[in-house]
């Protein structure tokens, strides 16, 4: 690595880190090493009296970039990595996650072992909540055990019935760490997406009108509820993600009469039902939000309850049967593959082509969807499913494909028998 251009350090324990110069001079062996490039931004480092040695501190944000590498001494026997707290626990190398130059890398499980040990470490459960899900059931219970091993009082990822806690569930810390690019992204009037595919589809089944008042729920840095306010509407526009809302505010100052931006989590009933303050709504909106959320029925029931009766709730997602868990493109790239439609399920979504971050999606096939929608009392309406025009796209695949689904839904005013 040095030889590329990158600095090796050792971790020396106490949060000391020591700067490797000769690499056949370890002041410990069997000590962990990272390495990092100079353009590393997730390290910072706080000289002390020792020479080359250095108090180091990991931003949490997680990594995004390959400008750091940490290598984690193990040790191993008969085939098999040994947890080095206790050599009882271990995990055959045959199911480490990577080979590579017949380096046998470890489990995903192993190192969320290791990172059990400092849970308040923000950096290591933000790794546990994004990893734990996506893991198999062999990997969750090994490392069941193991914890249940080393913590025999308890640790707060076991659960008691042998199931691992599924870690905070959902993906404010992402859209906090990731709203200045989608702010930037998005912008005043929206991406391509938003403005060929989701505006006009949204507009039509929603149909909004001068004075109305109308909800904007997981409303991102408020590019809808401006252009509701344009159009004359009064909207209550809320989003989870403080900083989101940061966004919103700061780009909607000139409508700040129209608008009120306010921050609250779409699966709380109780927060949903305070913005209407005893007052309903004429309509609802939720653009490209639902598969972010892990348990949307608060949202729809608490709409539900904020209409007038007659009012709709118009939302968009990613189009469950094609934007499923396993989706692949087809090798013309042309069309989408999937085996994985039917079954609900939480899974890892990039968002921003070009950010690497992952948040979570909740995958429900439509059955699922459209019972939500009917128990929470609604009418299924109105659907689209909008396509790109033909060369306005760079991926010809959604040109004939939606990526987006749009639904509406009604609160209808009374059944005629
Ligand atoms: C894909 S963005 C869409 C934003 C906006 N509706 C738009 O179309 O530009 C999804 C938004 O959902 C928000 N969100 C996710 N889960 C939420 C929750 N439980 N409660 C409120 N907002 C949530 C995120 O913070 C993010 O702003």
């Amino acid at each position: 690595m040095q030889s590329l251009g990158w600095s090796v350090y050792e971790l020396c324990g106490g949060g000391k880190a020591r700067r490797i110069t000769d690499v056949a001079h370890q002041v410990k062996t069997k000590r962990n090493i990272f390495c990092m490039t100079g353009d590393c931004e997730i390290v910072s480092f706080t000289p002390t009296d020792e020479l080359e040695m250095f108090i180091v501190d990991f931003d949490s944000k997680g990594q995004d970039k390959l400008t750091f590498v940490e290598f984690l001494f193990n040790d191993k026997e008969n085939g098999r990595f040994l947890y080095a707290r206790n050599h009882d626990i271990f995990l055959p190398l045959s199911q480490a996650i990577l080979t590579s130059c017949g380096i046998k890398y470890l489990a995903p499980e192993m190192v969320l072992l290791y990172k059990s040990t400092d849970t308040e470490r923000k950096g290591y459960q933000l790794d546990y909540d994004m990893t734990v899900g996506a893991m198999t059931a062999e990997q969750r219970a090994w490392l069941w055990n193991a914890l249940k091993v080393m913590n025999p009082n308890g640790h707060k990822w076991l659960k008691a019935n042998g199931e691992l806690s599924m870690g905070s569930n959902n993906s404010n810390n992402f859209w906090e760490a990731i709203a200045d690019d989608w702010d930037t992204r998005v912008g005043d009037d929206g991406n391509d997406f938003h403005r060929e595919l989701i505006r006009p589809a949204t507009l039509r089944m929603l149909n909004p009108q001068t004075s109305e008042r109308i909800l904007d729920a997981a409303c991102g840095n408020g590019v809808f509820a401006r252009y509701l306010a344009e159009l004359g509407v009064e909207v209550v526009a809320f989003d989870y993600s403080p900083a989101m809302i940061e966004h919103a505010r700061e780009r909607s100052a000139a409508y700040s009469k129209q608008i009120a931006f306010t921050i609250a989590d779409a699966t709380d009933y109780g927060q949903m039902l305070s913005l209407g303050n005893g007052k309903p709504f004429d309509k609802a909106v939720a653009n490209m939000a639902v598969m972010g959320i892990p348990d949307i029925e608060p949202l729809f029931k608490a709409v539900f309850d904020m209409l007038k009766p007659g009012g709709v709730f118009v939302f968009s997602a990613t189009h469950p049967c094609f934007q499923t868990p396993d989706k692949s493109f087809t090798p013309d790239g042309r069309g989408v593959i999937t085996t994985d439609y039917i079954t609900p399920k939480r899974y890892s979504y990039q968002i921003l082509t070009d950010n690497p971050k992952c948040a979570y999606h909740w995958h429900r096939p439509l059955q699922e969807l459209f019972r939500i929608c009917v128990d929470a009392g609604f009418v299924i309406d109105g659907l689209e499913e909008p396509v790109f025009v033909k060369g306005s796209c760079t991926h010809s695949v959604w040109e004939n494909v939606p990526l987006p689904i749009v639904i509406r839904v009604q609160k209808i005013k009374e059944y005629v028998s």
